[in-house]
């Protein structure tokens, strides 16, 4: 039987928040339906942050209204604190698949920059959000920043991410995508920054999450598949960026991620035919 990979769709939020000129609603979420055809599982579609720090995503709620929810897709949306908990518990529609994301850096630059504190405050102040995510039935996903590279601090030690992991996991056992934020990563800083967090958490549990600046986000992929990674998060047409990480353009494209997958082997689940033309909706959006 051939070995699944799991991708987790990030464009509409990590593409579409780091997009110099508003996006309209309507767009949007004709996007994020043409993905929810396309055999995706999961789509991450929004953000429940300051509008003042991130603008681009301050319309969530009424993506969330608009979108048309389908069997068998999750939809998630980053949360920073319970003030994000708050809109995201108010604009959630009745029997949709939610996974609410909360996120960490494993470097302290990264961290006052994108979220105005330190790493364990920033741990602190989420662990009433994944207590209200668990009391109320919704799905949790964490993710960590920095994994090879800061674009404040420079490189970040394999130790720091397994501590910042282990950090995240002690308030629930959530599963963890591994950002390398600004594209910086090699497969062999990869491997030894995956080698360190395995010690912490079972591979099933990781996913990798890299940003394609320097060219280099298929071979960690191929690198993390080598250790037993099988979760990737991709945007499409390769939207992409941090607006508090300079020099951060570019998740790797789902279409690149998929023809590697398929070429060697591997199932998803996903139609490339429609990421193709989801990838041109993308395009047009820019
Ligand atoms: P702060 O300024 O320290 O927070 O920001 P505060 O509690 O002092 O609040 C300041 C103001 O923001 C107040 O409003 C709050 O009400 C408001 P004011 O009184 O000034 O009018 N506020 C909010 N408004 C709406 N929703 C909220 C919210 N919270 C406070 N949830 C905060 C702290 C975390 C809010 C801020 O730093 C923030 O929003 N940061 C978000 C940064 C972000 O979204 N970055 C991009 C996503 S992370 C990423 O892309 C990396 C990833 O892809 C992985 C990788 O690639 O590595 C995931
Ligand atoms: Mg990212």
């Amino acid at each position: 039987m051939p070995d699944f990979v799991r991708l987790h769709e990030v464009g509409p939020r990590d593409g579409l928040q780091n997009e110099a000129g508003l996006i309209p609603v309507a767009d949007k979420v004709a996007l994020i339906d043409l993905l929810s055809q396309s055999g995706l599982r999961n789509i991450e579609v929004g953000s429940f942050v300051s509008p003042k720090w991130v603008p681009q995503m301050a319309d969530t709620n009424r993506v969330l209204a608009a979108l048309t929810p389908r069997d068998g897709v999750r939809y998630a949306v980053l949360v920073p604190n319970m003030r994000g908990w708050q809109g995201f518990a108010e604009a959630r529609i009745a029997g949709v698949a939610y996974d609410v994301a909360v996120f960490i850096s494993a470097s302290e630059g990264f961290s006052q920059n994108n979220l105005n504190c330190s790493i364990a405050d920033s741990i602190s102040r989420l662990a009433p959000v994944v207590q209200a995510a668990e009391a109320a039935g919704v799905g949790l996903r964490g993710y960590v920043s920095c994994v090879t590279d800061c674009p404040f601090d420079g490189p970040v030690p394999p130790d720091a991410v397994a501590r910042a992991v282990a950090g995240l996991r002690r308030l629930a056992p959530m599963p963890i995508s591994l950002g390398d934020t600004i594209g910086k990563g090699t497969p062999e800083r990869m491997t030894a920054m995956l080698k360190a967090v395995m010690q912490e958490v079972p591979v099933e549990m990781l996913a990798g999450h890299y940003h394609d600046t320097g060219g280099q986000a298929l071979s960690n992929i191929a690198a993390s598949l080598a250790l037993g990674v099988r979760a990737f998060d991709s945007a499409v047409g390769g939207l992409g960026g941090c607006p508090y990480a300079p020099g951060a353009p570019g998740n790797v494209a789902t279409e690149a991620v998929l023809e590697m997958l398929h070429d060697a082997g591997y199932e998803t689940g996903v139609d490339p035919a429609v990421i193709a033309r989801a990838a041109t909706l993308a395009g047009a959006m820019r």
